[in-house]
Parts: C-alpha cells; structure tokens; sequence
C-alpha cells in the first residue's frame, strides 16, 4: 500500500474553495436578477418595449421623393387633430433641428436615417430607440406641459457625435393652433 500524499491544506482547501465558489454564484445571480427586475420595471413603469413594427424606406432616395423630402419635414396637423412629427438624422444633426409640437396633443413621430444608425430620444419621455438608415421609426407620445426638451443622439455615429443634438419645443395648444394657419408644416428652427 502506497500513502497518497494530502495537498497541503488537505480537505480544508477544497472546503474554503467550494465555499467561495458559491459566493460568486450567488453574486453572478443576484446581478441577472436585478437586471432581469429593472427590465420589467422599466418596461411596466415607463411603457418601454422593443419596436413591434418594421417599416423600410430607401435611404438614397429620401432627399428626392416621398414623405421625407425637405418641405416636408417638421409638424404636421392631421384631419383627427393629432400631430405627425418628420424628421431625418445625418451625420451630425437632425433636420428640422428644433421640433415644434403643442402641450396635450398626440403626437406621432415618423424618423428614419440617410446615412448610418443614430440615436434618438427626448429627455422626460419614454422615447429612446435607434434610426437605422432603410428603416422608419414611430414613436407615439403626449408632451402634458409646454417646455424645452433635449433631443441628443446617444448611438456613437462618427468623429462629430458628441454634437449632435436637437431640441423640442412644446408649447401651449392655442399658440400653435395660430401659427398652424400659416404653414403646412412648423417647426421652431430660426
Ligand atoms: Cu448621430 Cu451619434
């Protein structure tokens, strides 16, 4: 009979070892679930979902005809009183760069991008997604009080991203129901 020599710390070691390898699973579970909680959170919470919807456009062609060529871009009133918002992203801004919109009102907004992907949201809403060049994207919302919001990029899209930002303006039904009886289509840009 030959005497298997014991690894120094014997049973002892691998006891300390099994123990400290369930700690981390314990931990690496513990961040999936709280991740796992803040997705349900933020999806109940905030009505952030996923787009259900896919909508293609030719981004070399966006200029030229159809729904986003230049003249038509900005505010729109619709036949039901809501309101369509149409705009691009480019490498680096956004046409119309100011979005006039009024308080208490439907908006739906209708972006696609003519080069690569962009970022898209507005600070104080549920809208956060990405404009991906040969898709549209739709977002619905109601802004409740007039106000300034920021409308930044947050997709990396080039050396000029960090400048990249738009603002939306809201303000009162009224104002904008009279500027709506000039224009076609409005947006704040001076
Ligand atoms: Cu566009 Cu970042």
């Amino acid at each position: 009979m030959t005497q298997v020599p014991q690894p120094a710390g014997g049973t002892d070691g691998h006891d300390v070892a099994a123990r400290i390898e369930k700690r981390w699973a314990m931990l690496v579970i513990g961040i999936v679930c709280v991740l796992i909680a803040m997705v349900i959170f933020t999806g109940l919470h905030w009505a952030m979902m996923p787009p259900s919807r896919v909508e293609t456009i030719d981004p070399l062609t966006l200029h030229i005809t159809g729904e986003f060529v230049e003249s038509n871009l900005g505010s729109a009133r619709e036949a039901d009183g809501s309101i369509t918002v149409r705009l691009i992203a480019q490498q680096y801004s956004f046409t119309p760069q100011c979005v006039l919109v009024p308080a208490s009102t439907p908006i739906t907004f209708r972006a696609t991008s003519a080069d690569v992907v962009h970022g898209f949201l507005i600070t104080r809403t549920n809208i956060n997604s990405m404009l991906e060049p040969g898709y549209v994207s739709t977002f619905r919302t109601t802004f409740d009080q007039p106000g300034d919001h920021l409308m930044p990029c947050h997709e990396f899209c080039g050396v000029g991203h960090e400048g990249m930002w738009a603002h939306v303006k809201v303000i009162e039904r009224d104002a904008f129901d009279k500027l709506a009886v000039n224009a076609r289509r409005l947006s704040c840009v001076q």
